[in-house]
């Protein structure tokens, strides 16, 4: 695992969207695997930018989002492919055709993750997973209890989840259930980029880095990836006990030199 401390969210944000870009250059056919969230805002905001000035060709890439909330259709603006298109995919060359999430109108919801997993798969599998992380510990919505080698479900939202995200819901009630890829289908993924924003997430992420590999914290099954990068500003690093350590690989290991 690696472990990027960014000086502020403007940084870190600016570094993941990078990475993405890096691998789309590199792979212009990138399945990749996508996150919503108050977090990836300003990462979507950057690879717009990358597109719009620098050419960032987003017309061959493949796109999987992790999760969608169940009952919510598209045209809802509280749910994650409408948050997508306004966020993303309306500000880049990509092919509504190969963006997907979950349907969470499906009337089987057992079916429709099924497909979702064989989409995957078919597709060549996720080469590049984008992730945030909730207070509750989960990627995707892997509340806890999800195991270690879940896949594609549907899931009951835990309360802290419910309060982190009810202010996208004002006064109405938020669904209490979503579709998530699984943490077992995360873990397939070739490579992993977790970005982790402000001081309400420092907890959560000491113990997703640091602690022991729990199906309480999803986001500690990262540990077992080998290939994930993990982006933190400041505030979100400060219950990290091994900070200096994770400063000193990046300021010596060459492979960061272009992101410095
Ligand atoms: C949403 C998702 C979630 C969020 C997490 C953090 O698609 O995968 O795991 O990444 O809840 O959300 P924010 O960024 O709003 O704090």
């Amino acid at each position: 695992m690696e472990i990027i401390i960014q000086e502020n969210a403007e940084r870190a944000a600016r570094m993941t969207a990078k990475l993405i870009a890096d691998a789309v250059r590199e792979k212009p056919t990138l399945v990749l695997g996508l996150a919503t969230g108050g977090t990836m805002e300003k990462v979507y905001e950057f690879l717009a930018e990358f597109h719009a000035k620098d050419s960032l060709d987003f017309s061959r890439v493949v796109t999987f989002n992790l999760d969608e909330y169940v009952g919510l259709p598209a045209e809802d603006p509280r749910s994650y492919r409408y948050y997508m298109e306004e966020h993303l995919f309306r500000h880049v060359n990509i092919k509504p055709e190969n963006t997907h999430l979950p349907d969470g109108t499906a009337s089987d919801l057992k079916s429709e993750c099924q497909r979702y997993e064989e989409l995957i798969k078919s597709s060549g599998g996720v080469d590049l997973q984008l992730l945030g992380v909730g207070r509750s510990g989960h990627i995707g919505f892997n509340e806890p209890l999800s195991a270690l080698r879940s896949r594609t479900r549907a899931t009951t939202l835990s309360p802290v989840t419910i309060e982190q995200n009810q202010i996208y819901f004002g006064e109405s009630a938020m669904p209490s259930r979503a579709i998530t890829v699984g943490v077992g289908t995360i873990l397939e993924s070739r490579r992993c980029l977790m970005l982790a924003l402000g001081k309400q997430k420092a907890a959560v992420v000491a113990k997703a880095l640091e602690g022991p590999i729990s199906s309480m914290i999803s986001a500690s099954a990262l540990q077992l990836h080998p290939h994930c990068t993990v982006i933190v500003d400041e505030e979100a690093a400060a219950d990290l006990k091994e900070k200096e350590y994770y400063r000193l690989i990046f300021k010596t290991e060459p492979d960061w030199e272009a992101y410095r």
